[in-house]
């Protein structure tokens, strides 16, 4: 018999609900240890639980009619280039009235990556060994320094890797960044089911949880206060980008120039996939008009394949995680009427705890993903940008997409901006560092610059 005072009612909804086993070493539990438990179960959304479970059994096989998306390719012509300036003037504008926001999302596990903490803890400056963290956060400083005025950075973590995030921005002094600047809060985190539907034990007494996916961004802007804050600020755009890409232009005035032009809910970046097996989402464009994208393991293979008259893919634009939120749409789709994004499931391998001690089983998880909003409004655009120069995302810890190809594209796009400002780059020359202190953007590199005839050159 499992008693504990005051939680009858949450034994008994876990019983009710097939979850026995979650008690099978509640004797080795001590009191606290019972309680975090039986916290956890009150905190379960049962139903929902179960209607995700019927849906990883049997998944829908429905799918979506869409076709490629329309986008703002590069500037090609004389029309187009004006049409950029254009919108970097408004950009511009609109930045230095206050009115912009940076939002990263970096409540990840980074597993692939095997790094042991935050993910934006881990170092990638080529010769600095700046973190990922640092990097954006002195961006950000630029930013504000450019266009004179206070840029808030929200910061998402997880449950587990928010208070080692909140300690490692503080001891490093949030990178210079006033404190009422950085606003952290957590994501909600959804328990993992076994292949038979149950909860899974983490330890002893708690249940295993993941967090909520990227998705799971715009919830929790809203819940934390934190959508309140940067509204209260009179900011209207929100600049939303994923922790491991140390090469976003994070504060991009020609983006917001055409999200604020078009009026844009939500404005995505895109880049030319380099083949058909490429593993990023395309954007496309649903039976009804709106602008989503679909994850390149959904994209059926013959789509994949499909070329157009010139050669190139039918599905050429893909999504790298880059999008502008207006406030005002993050707001009617957070207001708890009703609109909620969707699930998606996982099957993976997970760490679980049973009678014998720590096993790996087989289990799904649940996430929700960011890119699930653009659908919920028409007023949607997506622009073109050059990979080499927006995109180096470290996701493994070799080969593709690792801190090798990163580095690397960081330090070719560093070279870049000193050639394109006319300064000479010594022979020895191999790997270029440029503090975001110093340059954001290849304009930033002014002034008699002589560079050391060194194999390692950090620009500050
Ligand atoms: P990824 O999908 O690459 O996941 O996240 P990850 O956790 O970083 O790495 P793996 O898959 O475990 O190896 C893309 C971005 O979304 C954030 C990550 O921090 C990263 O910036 N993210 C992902 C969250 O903030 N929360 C999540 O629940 C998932």
């Amino acid at each position: 018999m499992i008693t504990y005072p005051g939680y009858d009612d949450v034994i008994q909804r876990a019983l009710r609900h097939g979850q026995r086993h979650l008690f099978t070493l509640w004797n080795d539990c001590d009191d606290s240890e019972k309680k975090r438990l039986l916290d956890d179960i009150a905190a379960v959304d049962f139903d929902l639980l179960s209607r995700l479970y019927r849906q990883a059994a049997a998944p829908d096989a429905a799918m979506s009619m869409y076709e490629p998306a329309p986008y703002i390719a590069l500037p090609h012509d004389a029309a187009s280039h004006a049409a950029f300036s254009e919108a970097r003037d408004k950009g511009v504008d609109h930045i230095k009235k206050g009115k912009a926001a940076a939002f990263v999302v970096a409540g990840g596990q980074g597993s692939r990556l095997g790094f042991d903490g935050p993910k934006g803890i881990f170092p990638v400056g080529p010769v600095t060994g700046k973190s990922l963290f640092q990097i954006h956060a002195e961006k950000i400083l630029k930013y504000a320094e450019k266009y004179g005025v206070s840029i808030p950075w929200l910061v998402m973590t997880s449950q587990a890797n928010h208070e080692a995030t909140a300690e490692y921005l503080k001891s490093r002094g949030r990178f210079g960044l006033d404190e009422k600047d950085v606003i952290l809060f957590a994501q909600n985190m959804i328990p993992s089911l076994d292949t038979a539907g149950k909860l899974i034990l983490e330890s002893k007494c708690s249940i295993f949880k993941n967090p909520d996916g990227h998705g799971g961004s715009l919830t929790a802007l809203a819940s934390s206060g934190a959508l309140a804050e940067v509204d209260r600020r009179g900011i209207d755009v929100i600049s939303y980008f994923q922790v491991d890409n140390p090469l976003v232009n994070i504060i991009d005035p020609v983006f917001i120039g055409f999200h604020v032009t078009r009026n844009a809910n939500v404005s995505s970046k895109g880049l030319m996939k380099a083949y058909p097996e490429e593993k990023i989402g395309v954007f496309v464009k649903f039976e009804g008009g709106a602008i989503g994208v679909v994850e390149y393991s959904d994209l059926p293979v013959e789509l994949q394949n499909s070329t157009d008259a010139t050669g190139r893919l039918t599905y050429c634009m893909g999504s790298i995680a880059i999008h502008l939120f207006s406030v005002p749409f993050i707001k009617t789709i957070t207001d708890g009427s009703g609109v909620s994004l969707p699930f998606h499931i996982a099957r993976k391998k997970i760490a679980a705890y049973g009678p014998d001690g720590a096993a790996e089983i087989d289990g799904f998880k649940f996430e929700k993903f960011v890119f699930d909003a653009l659908p919920l409004t028409d007023r949607n655009i997506v622009l073109e940008i050059r990979r080499e120069d927006e995109f180096a995302p470290v996701k493994n810890k070799t080969g593709v997409d690792s801190l090798e190809t990163a580095q690397e594209l960081m330090v070719n796009q560093h070279r870049q901006w000193l050639e394109k400002s006319g300064v000479q780059i010594p022979p020895s020359a191999k790997i270029i560092e440029i503090s975001p202190l110093r340059a954001v953007d290849a304009g930033d590199i002014t002034g008699g610059i002589t560079l050391p005839d060194e194999e390692r050159i950090y620009l500050e």
